[in-house]
């Protein structure tokens, strides 16, 4: 029976797990679209079978489309029954090629696995001292969608994903977006983090701001920053203007 292995080695190669190498270790081939041979450092010793960006052979390049890097590892199953694909960050989360091949795997009959990481998630909340969630828990939102920026609220804590999204030269019209409806819903020295959780060696980098000076730090988000918004105490912020447009849902009865 064919198998698919969603596997990453976290956010830096030294925190791949010991089920990850044992599962990586029983696969015909592994392919890592995240590192080329030199980042990878020591992780190729542990895992021989791992074919690195950029190797002959495979040629993931950095920038390849998600649709074609799916395309090139499931033809891998022409010739192998147990296929591995080591990946960056947690497989299971926010990860577009897990899902175009998760999508692939459903529709070629292949099993498929995904196996824990450390994510972005845990690093960046443990990196700006959340210990717990608060009364009201933990909202995740991608600057990829506009949608995202009218689902704030600012009694829980927030970690918005992607902000490198709004760094890109055509994303400037979406980052006043966001910075305008951040500012409107917080204290204007409210205390932001852009944190970038050390993933190419190095320290974690955080980027202490306000809501006054977001739009300008936004604009030269890293491709792994995510923004923390601390909450507000319940019932000191009031509704902003792209809230209070949003239709209303039906009447209770
Ligand atoms: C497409 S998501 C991938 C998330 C990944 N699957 C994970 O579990 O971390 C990319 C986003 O994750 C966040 N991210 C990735 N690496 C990060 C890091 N080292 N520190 C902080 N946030 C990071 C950023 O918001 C980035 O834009």
């Amino acid at each position: 029976m064919k198998l698919l292995l969603l596997a990453s080695y976290g956010l830096r190669p030294e925190q791949i797990t010991l089920e990850t190498l044992s599962q990586l270790a029983k696969a015909d081939v592994v392919l890592c679209a995240a590192l080329d041979r030199h980042g990878a450092g020591r992780l190729s010793r542990y895992c021989g079978n791992l074919v690195f960006l950029d190797d002959p052979g495979v040629a993931f390049t950095r920038d390849m489309p998600i649709p074609e890097m799916a395309r090139r590892t499931m033809a891998l199953f022409d010739r192998h029954a147990r296929v591995g694909f080591l990946t960056y960050g947690h497989p299971g989360f926010l990860c577009g090629i897990a899902d175009e091949l998760i999508r692939l795997c459903e529709r070629r009959g292949v099993r498929w696995r995904v196996l824990d990481a450390v994510s972005s998630l845990n690093a960046a909340l443990n990196a700006v001292g959340v210990r717990g969630l608060g009364s009201r828990g933990v909202l995740l939102l991608s600057a990829c969608t506009t949608n995202d920026v009218r689902a704030i609220l600012p009694d829980r804590h927030i970690l918005v994903f992607d902000v490198f999204q709004l760094a890109r030269p055509e994303g400037g019209s979406i980052r006043k977006l966001w910075a305008a409806e951040i500012a409107a819903s917080y204290p204007s020295d409210h205390a932001l983090a852009l944190v970038e959780c050390a993933w190419r060696g190095g320290a974690d980098r955080i980027i202490r701001t306000t809501p006054a000076k977001l739009e300008r730090n936004l604009a030269a988000a890293g491709e792994a920053s995510t923004l923390y918004i601390p909450p507000l105490p319940a019932g000191a912020w009031k509704r902003t203007p792209l809230r209070a447009s949003l239709p209303r849902g039906p009447r209770r009865r």
